[in-house]
This record gives structure tokens, sequence and C-alpha cells, in this order.
């Protein structure tokens, strides 16, 4: 049906480009270029969760590079991501043609501000001119995959997903972008994660003292009951951003109960610990979607954190559609829009 269409795609252009430059670097650095068999493509992409759409997307960009460097291996499964991102994209624009009423329609456009959404994410990612850390480009990464969960609520929302989920949505992108996250989650040979009771061995020694301690004496507490000092977290928050003095901690006590706030911990705001009553019992949640599927799931996160520094315990940080996460560094559907938590082995 959409072999019609002979426009050919924008992206053809930058397609082209990338290649070039490739095959250009190729002669001035004869070690990069060491070409990968289809063995190492097997073992290598046998190591991500998922293989298959790896292995496909590799044999369709064919990439140079030494599998075992860590470095040269994150790049790859970013640029694979990132292939597949823009061909789903050019896809979309495709589609247009097809559709039959305003309400695949108005998907279609929210759908492909979001592709687009994903494929700068993932150009960040992968823009040697930023000085970038591993966490800055891990949550490039879960925006860019959020991007695209925000792109299926907005058919499901919409009611048009028999239709529009196939066409909008049967591709590799997620798996992709899924793939280079773990890549910078595992634990790797280059950068072990060492760990001391339990705890990664970056987590300073005045922190593992709160994080062990049955209740750390809190700074504030929010109760919702009027106990606390603040019935919301926000207030809290606000309260801590006026005293916050040097860089000791400051402990957010907040008690039970499901707090429906949305959360800004600027950078302004560092080193703020939030403590919970349990990760059943004290959950902030939002609910930003309305049914309109008019939600951009990334700046609507329940918890933005700016700030460094931050961590969290005891508590469930939930968003839509009863999507939860745990405090864990790993979850690309996350719903916090700073990875710096804490990964404590679960
Ligand atoms: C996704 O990957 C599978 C292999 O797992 C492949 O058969 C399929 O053609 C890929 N889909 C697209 C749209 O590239
Ligand atoms: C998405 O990107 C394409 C290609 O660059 C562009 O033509 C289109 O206008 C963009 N759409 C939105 C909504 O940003
Ligand atoms: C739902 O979201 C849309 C888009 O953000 C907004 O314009 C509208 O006011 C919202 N409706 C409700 C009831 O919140």
């Amino acid at each position: 049906m959409f072999s019609r269409v002979t426009r050919p795609p924008k992206m053809a252009t930058k397609f082209g480009l990338s290649v070039l430059f490739i095959s250009f670097c190729s002669l001035f650095s004869p070690t990069l270029s060491s070409s990968i068999t289809s063995n190492e493509i097997e073992s290598w992409c046998n190591k991500t969760p998922y293989p298959e759409p790896c292995k496909y997307s590799m044999k369709q960009n064919q990439k140079t590079f030494i599998p075992n460097q860590e470095f040269e291996s994150r790049r790859v499964a970013i640029e694979l991501a990132l292939q597949s991102a823009l061909t789903a994209q050019s896809h979309h624009q495709r589609l247009w043609p097809t559709l039959r009423n305003d309400r695949e329609k108005n998907a279609w456009t929210r759908c492909l501000n979001f592709y687009n959404k994903t494929i700068d994410e993932l150009n960040l990612a992968l823009d040697s001119n930023i000085k970038s850390t591993n966490f800055d480009t891990q949550t490039w990464l879960s925006a860019a995959s959020t991007y695209l969960e925000s792109c299926r609520d907005t058919i499901n929302d919409l009611g048009v997903s028999d239709s529009m989920l196939p066409l909008m949505m049967s591709n590799n992108v997620s798996k992709l972008i899924t793939n280079s996250l773990d890549l910078y989650c595992k634990p790797s040979s280059a950068f072990p994660q060492t760990y001391r009771d339990d705890f990664p061995t970056w987590v300073k020694e005045a922190d593992r003292k709160l994080l062990q301690e049955p209740s750390p004496s809190p700074d504030l507490v929010v109760a919702q009951d009027g106990s606390g000092d603040y019935s919301t977290i926000k207030d809290a928050l606000d309260q801590a951003a006026a005293k916050s003095s040097g860089n000791g901690r400051f402990v957010i006590y907040i008690k039970s109960g499901v707090y429906k706030e949305y959360l800004e911990i600027g950078q302004k705001l560092e080193n703020i610990m939030l403590v919970g009553d349990g990760m059943t019992k004290t959950i902030i949640t939002g609910n930003r979607r309305n049914g309109t599927g008019a939600v951009d799931t990334f700046h609507s996160a329940t918890v933005g954190v700016d700030g460094g520094g931050f961590i969290a315990r005891d508590i469930t940080f939930q968003n839509t559609a009863g999507r939860s996460t745990k405090p864990s560094s790993c979850s690309p559907a996350i719903k916090l829009r700073s990875l710096c938590l804490l990964p404590l082995r679960f």
C-alpha cells in the first residue's frame, strides 16, 4: 500500500551523509574499521536483551567497530536505534494519505512529533560535542523510549489502536533503545560496579548510613493527616530550597499516603533525600493524562530531578496507567526524569 509513494523521505540525505562519514573515517583510522564478522554480530547481539532486532539492524546497517570495546559498542547500539527511528519516522510521514478520519490524523500528528523527539534525544546521546556523563546519556535514552511510549498511549487514548498501532508501532525502535540502555546499565568488565554492604561503592559513607538507618532523622516531615510540618511534598521542597545550606543532606520524611503531585527538584536543590514509609505505603503518583492523549510524558514526569545527589528510599514513584518504577537506573520506562537514583540490589 505504501510502495506507491515515491517521494523520497527527507531523512535519506542524513542517512547518506552518515554512511559517507563512516567510510571517510575508516580511511584514516584503520583500527576502527576492522570489519565485524557475522560470528561477532551473533555473539555481540546475543548479549543484548533483544538479539533478533539487533542482528537484523546490524545486517541492514553495516557497522564497523570492535565489539569488545565498551565505548564503541554503546555508540553503535545507539546508532542502530537512531537508524531505525529515522526509518520509522519516514515510514510515518508516508502514511498520511492513507488515514481515514480525524482521530487517525490526530494520532498521526502527535506521534510524528513524538518520533521527532525520540530522534532528537538519540542525536543528543550521540553528539560528541556535548560533554556528557553516562547518566546524561541514560537520561536521553530513557526519554527517547518514553516518547515512543507516549505515542502508544496517544493511539490508545484516541481509540484508534486497531488501525494505528500496527502501522505506527510495529518497528524495533523501542527494543533497540532498550538494547543501548542495557549497555549502560549492565555492570561491565571495563567499569565494574562494586558493592559494599549491598550498596554501590560510589555511595558516600554518610549516605550509606542514612540509607541503612531504620528511621533517619528528618529535616522536615510531610503527612497528609496534618501531623507533619507540611501536607504536600511540594511545600516541603519549597521550604528545603529556602533553608538548604551547604552540602549536608536534607532529609524529607514522607508519611504513608498517595501523593498526587508533580515534583521538580531543580538544580539548586542538591542533596535531597526522600524517605517514605515503604514502597507500598508512600506513593507519589501523577495522572496528567486526561483522555485527550495530549501528554508529553517526559515533561510531565511525576518527579523531575535536576539537582545533584538525589536519593530516595521506601517510596514508589508512579505514573499514569499504573506503571510504577522502583528506584533503579535501568528501567527504560522510567517516570523519573533523572536517573541518578540509587541502584540498590534487589
Ligand atoms: C524487527 O526485527 C525483526 C527481527 O527480530 C525483523 O524480522 C523485522 O523485519 C524488523 N522490523 C523492522 C520494521 O525493521
Ligand atoms: C518531524 O520531522 C520531520 C522531518 O525532519 C519534519 O518534516 C516534520 O515537520 C516534523 N514534525 C514535527 C511535528 O515536528
Ligand atoms: C486535557 O489536556 C489538554 C491538553 O493538555 C488540555 O488542553 C485540557 O484542558 C485538559 N483537560 C482537563 C480536563 O484537564
